[in-house]
């Protein structure tokens, strides 16, 4: 171990640590609210019984247990229509006990996705999906930024590492992750390069990446050829493999080239929960405050 070649445990960001403290944080400020009478409720609807999306689940509902934050779990089988699920949105839009709704994705084929993110009441939308409210990062003013990005931000933050004038690549640009990542970072002024499927050569991207977040589910896609020396690795991709978890980076492979990383699992996942929780936080006091441009 030398200044060069640091502990490799010193590289790691801790995501559990990170949840750990925002939770402790929301045990306070939960308890505040609970002598005025006030008790935080999540409502989580699962449709189907996707394995990951059944595990994630219970995580969130293992989290807001810890916190102090009711759940409350509706579960429907994959044959539920895309109508019974938009009326019970509307009803839990309706309870005032209700502060935040998730609805865990993916959704089955025949309910369309977007119908039902926008049938969600925007300010009771902690996972921050409602397109009022990702249009809103546009402007870096959204009530609700989606878990697994405004996640990463904390564990960049809490490492002090900035982002500004640094080269960014994120791999995926999907919704829920690689998308909002973009514009989130690009609110902080990183130079933001967003890669997809259809994009040629990623290497040469990657390669000159100072952090590179890679969210593509795609296991081990990334070993030390993508790595530039010292950067900043965030992996959000899970595979499971025969009840395995794996990230979408070989992490052994990469560890002696990267400054700092996330391991998978203990990474990024427990941070995404963590945050869920402290919008839901958020939803409870924008509500008593009722003023949606005040902020927890
Ligand atoms: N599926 C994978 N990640 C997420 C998430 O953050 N929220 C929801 N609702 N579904 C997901």
């Amino acid at each position: 171990m030398t200044e060069n070649n640091p502990d490799p445990k010193e590289k790691i960001i801790d995501g559990r640590l990170i949840a750990e403290e925002i939770e402790a944080s929301l045990i306070k400020k939960i308890a505040r609210l609970e002598s005025e009478g006030i008790i935080p409720l999540i409502s989580v609807i699962l449709v189907g019984d996707n394995h990951a999306s059944v595990v994630y689940v219970k995580n969130k509902e293992r989290s807001a247990h810890r916190c102090g934050i009711l759940s409350k779990k509706d579960v429907y089988p994959e044959s539920f229509t895309e109508r019974d699920l938009i009326n019970r949105i509307e009803e839990l839009n309706n309870d005032p006990l209700v502060h935040g709704i998730l609805v865990q994705l993916p959704l089955p084929r025949h309910i369309d996705e977007r119908t039902v993110m926008e049938a969600i009441s925007p300010a009771k939308d902690v996972d921050g999906f409602h397109p009022l409210n990702t249009g809103k990062i546009f402007t870096d003013n959204s009530p609700f930024y989606p878990c697994t990005p405004y996640g990463i931000i904390k564990m960049l933050d809490y490492y002090d590492i900035s982002v500004k004038g640094r080269n960014c690549v994120i791999i995926g640009q999907g919704n829920i992750a690689g998308k909002p990542m973009a514009l989130m970072l690009i609110n902080r002024f990183a130079t933001v390069v967003s890669l997809n499927i259809f994009t040629k050569d990623i290497k040469s991207f990657t390669q000159k990446a100072d952090i590179l977040i890679s969210a593509t589910g795609k296991m081990h896609l990334i070993d030390e050829s993508f790595i530039k020396e010292g950067a900043v690795v965030i992996d959000v991709g899970i595979s499971n493999i025969n009840g395995k978890i794996y990230g979408d980076v070989n992490y052994d492979r990469v560890i002696d080239k990267v400054s700092k990383i996330t391991p998978v699992p203990g990474g990024v996942g427990p941070v995404t929960v963590a945050v869920l929780m402290e919008n839901t936080v958020k939803s409870v006091m924008m509500k008593k405050n009722k003023d949606p441009r005040k902020h927890v």
